[in-house]
């Protein structure tokens, strides 16, 4: 210590705690900024980016490629509701994704099929 003087010591100690306390500030701050944008994209999932993920390997880009028994999602009659029965369960060959997806980003792929569907 360059000084024995225990008043200053005492600020010091007490200059620490400030900017341990602010610091501590910061990083809350920040952590529930990025709990915030974290949130954001799970209360509208990209369904066209969970297609392209999960789903073209048997369903194709265009929901047409039909690999492994998987119908042509562009003449699909289903509803929605139908469709996130499926996309959750699973049927024959398809995989059901109700541990691999949430329930949100379910509902948003079974709107993008919908969207191919349009398309045609
Ligand atoms: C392992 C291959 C495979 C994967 C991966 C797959 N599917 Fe399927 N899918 C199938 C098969 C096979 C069927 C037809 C089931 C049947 O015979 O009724 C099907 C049927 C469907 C149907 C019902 C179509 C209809 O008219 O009955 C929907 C909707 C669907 N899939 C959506 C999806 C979505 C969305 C994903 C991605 C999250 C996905 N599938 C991933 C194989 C797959």
């Amino acid at each position: 210590m360059h000084t024995r003087n225990p008043y200053v010591l005492l600020l010091s100690i007490a200059a620490l705690f400030v900017a341990c306390g602010s610091a501590e500030e910061q990083i809350n701050r920040r952590a529930s900024a990025a709990q915030a944008a974290n949130n954001a994209p799970a209360l509208t999932p990209d369904g066209m980016a969970i297609f392209r993920q999960y789903c073209v390997l048997c369903h194709g880009a265009d929901g047409k490629l039909g690999l492994n028994g998987a119908k042509d999602l562009t003449a699909t009659t289903l509803t929605l509701e139908e469709r996130i029965n499926i996309i959750a369960y699973g049927k024959k060959l398809m995989t059901p994704f109700n541990e691999i997806l949430t329930p949100e980003e379910i509902k948003a792929v079974a709107e993008y099929t919908q969207t191919l569907v349009s398309k045609q």
